[in-house]
């Protein structure tokens, strides 16, 4: 099969023009910096049988005021390269200027599944990322669109706004890659030391340990507080440790399927997330 030419698509009339060459399509947005993790959503999206398009935005609104954006990666023509050999049809690069006009006014509140953990930790986070996901639902309108678990909170955040404004679009998750050592692949993991990434394993091995510890049964309160000792032992400062429903991210006192086991941790700069089912 011949490969046919990924189109780029910088502003809105591009966008337009398109979208109507290619019918349906599979969307993943992405802030860029790529890695398998995004590549691995654009491979579901194509498995589905749909043209995949891309968008790459670093968000503005979902970065707190001491946050990373300014500094945050930035590798245009490598992620283009990358999304080009996935076999992407469509790649969506708005500047903040088409996705934030002057005039525009209207931003989405989010509660339920956005109050805690990330929500808690990063005011104004998930408000940023529902707003620009719903511009982006609006631009691109795909049939459906692929989120990453590894952010498991903002993909229940997506899938209730998507639910709750009857937005016409199918949200899939997808399973987290890791590296061989199990740490989970973020674009920040190229701000971590040498010895930190030899120490940032300790998050998923420490959350995979609870998670079996929780299904044999030992008391939840001390398999967390367990978890976030190994994490300190770790070098890690613990943001939360937390079992919870695994759609409304409220705290489970005891195991109760659908569970997930949640984490947050700094190590030195850089603030890792991830999270594993439990049972
Ligand atoms: P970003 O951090 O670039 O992530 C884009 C998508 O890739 C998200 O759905 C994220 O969960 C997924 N992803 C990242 N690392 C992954 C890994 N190791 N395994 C599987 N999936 C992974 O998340 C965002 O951007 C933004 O909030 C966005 C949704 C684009 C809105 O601005």
């Amino acid at each position: 099969k011949t490969p046919c030419q990924m189109m780029i698509a910088r502003t809105l009339e591009e966008l337009r023009a398109a979208r109507e060459a290619l019918g349906p399509v599979g969307f993943v947005p992405t802030m860029g910096a790529l890695h398998e993790g995004h590549l691995t959503l654009v491979s579901a999206a194509k498995a589905a049988g749909l043209p995949v398009a891309a968008s790459i935005f670093v968000n503005p609104t979902q970065f707190g005021p001491n946050e990373d954006f300014a500094r945050y990666p930035r590798d245009e023509k490598g992620d283009l390269d990358k999304l080009e050999a996935a076999g992407c049809a469509l790649i969506w690069l708005p500047t903040p200027e088409i996705m934030y006009p002057p005039h525009s006014a209207t931003t989405i509140t989010v509660g339920g599944p956005a109050l805690k953990w990330e929500g808690a930790s990063r005011p104004g986070h998930f408000s940023g990322v529902a707003t620009v996901v719903a511009k982006l639902f609006g631009q691109v309108r795909p049939e459906a669109a692929y989120f990453g678990e590894k952010d498991w909170q903002q993909v229940q955040v997506v899938s209730r706004m998507v639910e709750d404004l009857a937005l016409p679009v199918r949200v899939v998750p997808v399973p987290i890659v890791r590296e061989t050592g199990g740490l989970a692949l973020s674009s920040r993991n190229r701000y971590l030391s040498e010895p930190e990434r030899k120490a940032a394993p300790a998050l998923y091995a420490a959350l995979s340990h609870a998670a079996q510890e929780i299904v044999a049964g030992k008391e939840v309160a001390a398999t967390l507080h367990d978890a976030r000792h190994s994490l300190s032992k770790a070098g890690m400062v613990p943001d939360y440790v937390a079992l919870v429903h695994a759609h409304t991210l409220e705290p489970l006192e005891g195991f109760a399927r659908p569970a997930r086991l949640i984490a947050a941790a700094k190590l030195g700069a850089v603030r890792l997330l991830d999270n594993v089912p439990v049972g």
